[in-house]
């Protein structure tokens, strides 16, 4: 933190000191794309995530540096214009929150200098731009004086992902960030937003992180063509069933249905959104129950639909979860995220960690031609302002 408060100084050649501010990352255990499908998920945030520090300012202009993209260097907007703008590049994140916020009718009267710094490897596919949002709104609730209802803030950010970004995302991200806790995962019902804290308790095994390090985005995947697919289906569902998504459907209901289903791609995709989100409340009970291994047959069961039926993973996931798969100690592994590239986690005996990794990062590197990247995942409080002392 103190670097980045010098940071913040040199940058914007000032004495101030700044407020600090934190957003983490997030994993998700299972509840794959069932977010936008009113099916469950089962995230957690991670102690990776987005530091701001920020000063309020007397006039109206907003000025953003991030440590991450020190080569576009200081982007400078005023309050009074926050529309879109490709050359702001990654500041639109923080400029899409303000707007929402604002429009909301929180009195953002002033502008601010904020410098940001993440820790979240980019297009990894740990929600560094949910935790941009984030930070962005804790960051104007504590400096502007504004009580911002968390799940307020929290619908806002994904209305920046899918209205001003353009990326037509589900709540998971910003929830599981906002409302994160530590040693707690968060099962979520995405069609009423209840949810309930479930602590992960995996004796003595770790949860793994585990990089492919293919880069992809967001935008430029195919996740809005699988959101459109699963959308078809359900409306040739609806034809003669009457639910609400497809998060409505057991197994069962839809092995009876699925023909109603006119293109058998969208019946794959739907059969995945069905599964998974049965897979998710069916792994809760595991861990409640102390069945780990169960637990573990479930997250691998999820990435094998994921592969299969919803085909969100590609060869640098596949090899990476399958290689984990083969090892020693290891209970389960999947993609996690979006898919298309980004992570994939395992959860691994804590005393075969070492092994794990070196047998994982040769067979990854052997068939890939780059090396993947570990890192070894605790659970996490949400969003917050640093308080000095608690650093
Ligand atoms: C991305 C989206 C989430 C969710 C996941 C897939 O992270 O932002 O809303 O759909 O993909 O589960």
């Amino acid at each position: 933190m103190d670097d980045l408060i010098q940071e913040f100084q040199n940058i914007f050649n000032t004495t101030k000191t700044p407020r600090e501010f934190f957003a983490p990352g997030r994993i998700n255990l299972i509840g794959e794309h069932t977010d936008y499908n009113g099916g469950h998920v089962f995230p957690a945030s991670i102690s990776f995530g987005t530091y701001a520090v920020a000063v309020k300012r007397n006039d109206a202009t907003l000025r953003f540096y991030s440590m991450n993209f020190p080569e576009v260097g200081v982007i400078k907007c005023d309050l009074s214009d926050l529309t879109f703008n490709p050359e702001h590049d990654w500041a639109n994140y923080p400029k899409g929150m303000i707007k929402y916020i604002m429009e909301q009718g929180h009195e953002i009267e002033h502008g601010a200098d904020i410098l940001y710094y993440g820790n979240i490897p980019n297009g990894a596919g740990l929600s560094s731009s949910a935790s941009i949002e984030m930070v962005t709104g804790v960051l104007l609730e504590n400096l502007f004086n504004q009580k911002i209802n968390r799940i307020e803030m929290i619908k806002l950010g994904q209305k920046v992902e899918n209205e001003y970004i353009g990326v037509n995302s589900g709540i998971m991200d910003q929830f599981a960030i906002g409302m994160g806790k530590k040693n707690h995962a968060i099962l979520l019902d995405c069609q009423t937003l209840d949810y309930n804290y479930a602590p992960i308790e995996l004796e003595n095994h770790a949860i793994i992180i585990m990089n492919t390090n293919k880069q992809r985005t967001l935008a430029g995947s195919k996740y809005n063509e699988r959101r459109q697919q699963c959308e078809q289906a359900l409306a040739d569902l609806k034809r003669e069933l009457s639910i609400n998504s497809l998060g409505d459907l057991s197994n069962e209901q839809f092995d009876q249905h699925k023909y109603l289903i006119k293109n058998e791609i969208d019946r794959k995709r739907a059969k995945h959104a069905v599964t998974e989100n049965v897979r998710t409340l069916d792994a809760l009970k595991k861990l409640q129950e102390g069945d780990l291994i169960g637990f573990g047959e479930l997250i691998n069961a999820s990435h094998h639909s994921l592969k299969n039926d919803y085909e969100v993973t590609g060869i640098e996931l596949d090899t990476l979860v399958e290689a984990a798969w083969k090892q020693d100690g290891v209970i389960g592994g999947r993609m996690t995220g979006a898919g298309f590239g980004g992570c994939a986690i395992a959860i691994v005996e804590k005393n075969k960690i070492d092994d794990f990794q070196t047998n994982v990062y040769q067979i990854y590197t052997k068939s890939i031609g780059y090396e993947p990247t570990f890192y070894t995942a605790s659970i996490s409080d949400g969003a917050k302002e640093i308080t000095e002392g608690v650093r």
